[in-house]
């Protein structure tokens, strides 16, 4: 793999001339693509889905979930790396699910299995740069895409994902798993209960120390160590502003209905220069060690503040390499009371003017927690944690995934929210490099906000899942 300074730094090009260092403008978007909106699109059902997955790193995710879930078979597997196609191999033939066809060898191998006739759903794990292309190609192929996070980078990249599902009439999802975190589900159904009052600001991050991971080397014959080819550690290395949005963003979108009855309107974003990065470098590589003087671009933490066109203040952070605990902040306030996470808390005014000064007692809150625990979890909450994946969100996400397309539902996340979403990489760092200049973000619903539901229920029957 390329360890090599050379090699890196021809890679570190590539993706900042990508991002033309935010200089790329925004295309705007009149009407919807020839098939219409996808706000609320499902397809006929898939009574049995069949999966290809590429990446197989965060891929696992899709492996452990649609090899549990009935009505599901991964169909195909497309990686570089062999002990990562063994890995999942194995893990298939233990679950005594059929062998996936393999696609590895080469850089493109993933178009093969996009043009693969036995794929109905391409599940996209792979490093940032791929994110796009491969959506855009398995669209065209045909195929419905569900993207790891972000699933894009810039307005246009976002612009054009809106145009070709919509055109093409494919889902292009974004797999955002902390949607489905218990704590956020928990947030999320204060708020449609009213629990927390109108909803005013909420706070959410993605503060978690990546540096050790970030600078580590990839090791082929294991398959992992550090990321792939530093695709990362390139990225931040080329880039200011929150490149990583959506883990703190996506549930508060969920809260406060965002393209289902809000919308953003324009954000500001502020960065603390970068302190972290680069003395760590110098810290743990010798000095000639091409990472030793490596620049990066990167702050060290980025604080983003959104204003939403029904008066709402969200505030974002992202912060990967300081020394500091891993938290999403998660805090929603509404006209009532509020819920914290990180620990979590939670309070309400009894009254209306009683205020909420404290926190509820621990006893208290774990009460609420149980006994408005959203439907989900209460349903599929044990099975969820017994297959794992960030305390069983990662299997949620897939169930609800594989349950909308077996039963001919639109899905949770749509490519509004994906656009929406990550289109904030972009905006956030042109704000940035410009003393934190106000930054419009773009309607990519035009107007479809005002009159699409909220989303319902969000629950799962166990009994309509794979009676093909
Ligand atoms: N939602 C979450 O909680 C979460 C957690 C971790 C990672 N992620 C996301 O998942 C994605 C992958 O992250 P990761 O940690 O698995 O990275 P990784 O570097 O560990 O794995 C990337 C994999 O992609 C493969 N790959 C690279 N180029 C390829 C190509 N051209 N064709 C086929 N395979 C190729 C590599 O061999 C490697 O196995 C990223 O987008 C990341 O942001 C999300």
């Amino acid at each position: 793999m390329n360890t090599d300074r050379r090699e890196f730094l021809k890679g570190a090009a590539w993706m900042g001339a990508a991002a033309a260092v935010v200089g790329c403008s925004t295309t705007k978007g009149f009407g919807f693509g020839d098939g219409g909106s996808m706000a609320t699109y499902a397809d006929k059902p898939f009574k049995k889905l069949r999966v290809g997955i590429v990446g197989l790193g965060r891929g696992q995710a899709g492996v452990t979930g649609f090899n549990a879930i009935p009505g599901c078979e991964i169909t195909a597997i497309c990686d570089l790396n062999a002990a990562r196609i063994k890995r999942t191999l194995d893990a298939t033939a233990k679950a005594g699910r059929p062998a996936p066809k393999v696609y590895t060898g080469g850089p493109e191998e993933w178009k093969k299995l996009c043009d693969d006739e036995n794929v109905d759903l391409v599940y996209n794990a792979t490093p940032w740069e791929l994110h796009v292309p491969i959506a855009l190609y398995a669209m065209n192929a045909g195929k419905h895409v569900a993207t790891e996070v972000p699933s894009a980078f810039t307005v246009d990249e976002c612009w054009e994902l809106v145009k070709t599902s919509e055109r093409l009439q494919r889902h292009c999802m974004q797999l955002e798993n902390c949607c489905y975190g218990e704590i956020e589900m928990l947030a999320l159904n204060l708020c449609r209960l009213g629990k927390l009052g109108d909803l005013v600001h909420a706070e959410g991050a993605y503060i978690h120390d990546l540096r050790s991971y970030n600078y580590a080397d990839w090791n082929d014959a294991t398959g992992g160590g550090g990321y792939w080819d530093f695709w990362r550690l390139r990225h931040n290395t080329a880039h200011k502003g929150n490149q990583y949005t959506t883990h703190g963003l996506g549930p508060i979108c969920w809260y406060m209905d965002v393209n289902r009855g809000d919308c953003f309107d324009y954000l500001v974003s502020l960065e603390s220069n970068q302190f972290n990065f680069e003395a760590y470098a110098k810290a743990a590589f010798p000095a000639d060690n091409w990472k030793h003087n490596l620049k990066v671009e990167m702050g060290d933490m980025n604080t983003m503040l959104i204003k939403t066109k029904k008066g709402r203040s969200i505030m974002i952070q992202h912060d990967v390499s300081s020394p500091r605990p891993y938290s999403r902040i998660n805090t929603i306030t509404g006209t009532k009371g509020l819920l914290c996470d990180y620990p979590y808390r939670v309070a309400w005014e009894d009254k209306p003017g009683a205020g909420a000064h404290s926190f509820f007692a621990n006893e208290k809150a774990e009460e609420i927690r149980k006994e408005f625990m959203h439907p989900l979890w209460k349903q599929s909450g044990d099975m969820a944690k017994k297959m794992g994946g960030h305390g069983g969100m990662d299997f949620l996400m897939v169930l609800r995934l594989a349950y909308c397309l077996q039963n001919g539902l639109p899905l949770d996340q749509n490519v509004y929210d994906l656009a929406s979403w990550c289109c904030l990489c972009e905006l956030s760092e042109k704000s940035v490099r410009n003393r934190s200049a106000s930054m419009d973000i773009p309607d990519f619903t035009r107007g479809a906000w005002k009159t699409t539901a909220p989303l319902g229920d969000l629950s799962v029957d166990l009994g309509k899942m794979g009676l093909a």
